[in-house]
Formats: structure tokens, C-alpha cells, sequence
């Protein structure tokens, strides 16, 4: 029993959660794999897939939405799990997503659930159009991140896995 965990990444965050919910959902006695969406092409060794994306400007990296149009077919056969990254703590935007999007990835992948959790934001590592951006709408620094949140999720998707077989 193996699962893949697909998280979108511009700037690092959003890949280390695909790693600790690895780590989690291992915990569980999985075997997990994780891997960039660019890098995937064969879905078939899996039962159940997470896939996630940082969000910039309300939407999906376009990684991630190519990931989820080109697997359509596959991550509706098997228990899917979707997630997003991205507000970050007081200057969480209005609407972190847009909700035509999540409507969208949840029809196309018939993902049991959708899970948004909080980014982080490390200035120095920004584009100068994003720290244009991030200044703009008065984002700050920091590592707004739930470990025990993520942890929670991961271990609830672990156990539905688990209750599959
Ligand atoms: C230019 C820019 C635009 C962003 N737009 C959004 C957004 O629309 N919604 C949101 O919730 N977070 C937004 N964020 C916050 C990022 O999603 C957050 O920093 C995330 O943790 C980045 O993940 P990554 O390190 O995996 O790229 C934005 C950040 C930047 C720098």
C-alpha cells in the first residue's frame, strides 16, 4: 500500500508540508512517496494521492493545475486529497483562493476534501516583483505554518487509507 504526496512549490515552503505530511502518514504504517508534479508520470503504483500547491495571487502554481488536468482520470479512480499553502498570519488576504478554483480541482479529481493551511513568507528569498506584491498587500515575514495541524490532517487521511483495505 504506497501513496503519493504532490506538493507545488515556488520557494520551498509548501514542499516541506508534502514532507512532514510524508512523514505523518508514514507514522501510520504507509509507505509514502512524494515528488514534485513536474517529475511525475506514473500514477499507477498508488491508492491514494495528496496534492497541493502554494498559492500566489488566489491561485494554484501552474505545476500543480497541469498535474491535476493531465491525472484527472487517475486521481478519480483512487481516494484523493487536496490542499493549499499560503496566508500568512494578519495579512491573510480576503480570499487566500479563489473559491472557483477550489470548486474546480475538487470536481476535476473527486478529492474528499480540500485542507488550507498557512505559509511562510522569507523576504530574501522573493523575486523583486513578489516583494513588490508581498510589501503591497503588507505581508510580513514569518513561518506561519501549523506542524500540529498538518500532522492532524495527515493522520486522519492515514487512517481513512487504512480503513480502505
Ligand atoms: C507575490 C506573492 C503572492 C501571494 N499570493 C497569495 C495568495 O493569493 N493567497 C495566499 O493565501 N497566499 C499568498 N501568498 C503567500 C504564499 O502562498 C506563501 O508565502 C507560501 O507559503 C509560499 O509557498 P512556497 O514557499 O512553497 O512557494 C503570496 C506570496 C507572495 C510572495
Amino acid at each position: 500500500m504506497r501513496v503519493l504526496i504532490v506538493p507545488a512549490s515556488r520557494h520551498g515552503s509548501t514542499a516541506e508540508i508534502g514532507r512532514v505530511i510524508a512523514r505523518s502518514i508514514r507514522d501510520e504504517g504507509i509507505d509514502v512517496d512524494v515528488s514534485q508534479p513536474e517529475h511525475i508520470f506514473d500514477l499507477k503504483p498508488y491508492v491514494a494521492y495528496v496534492v497541493g500547491s502554494a498559492l500566489y495571487l488566489g491561485t494554484w502554481l501552474d505545476s500543480a493545475l497541469e498535474f491535476v488536468d493531465e491525472h484527472a482520470p487517475a486521481l478519480r479512480r483512487q481516494p484523493t486529497w487536496l490542499f493549499s499553502s499560503g496566508p500568512l498570519g494578519a495579512a491573510r488576504p480576503e480570499e487566500p483562493i479563489h473559491p472557483e478554483l477550489i470548486e474546480h480541482l475538487l470536481a476535476t479529481t473527486g478529492a474528499r476534501d480540500h485542507r488550507l493551511f498557512d505559509g511562510r513568507l522569507d523576504i530574501e528569498r522573493l523575486s523583486r516583483t513578489e516583494r513588490f506584491v508581498a510589501r503591497w498587500v503588507g505581508a510580513e515575514d514569518g513561518d506561519y505554518r501549523d506542524w500540529d495541524e498538518i500532522d492532524q490532517w495527515s493522520r486522519d487521511i492515514a487512517r481513512a487509507i487504512v480503513a480502505l483495505e
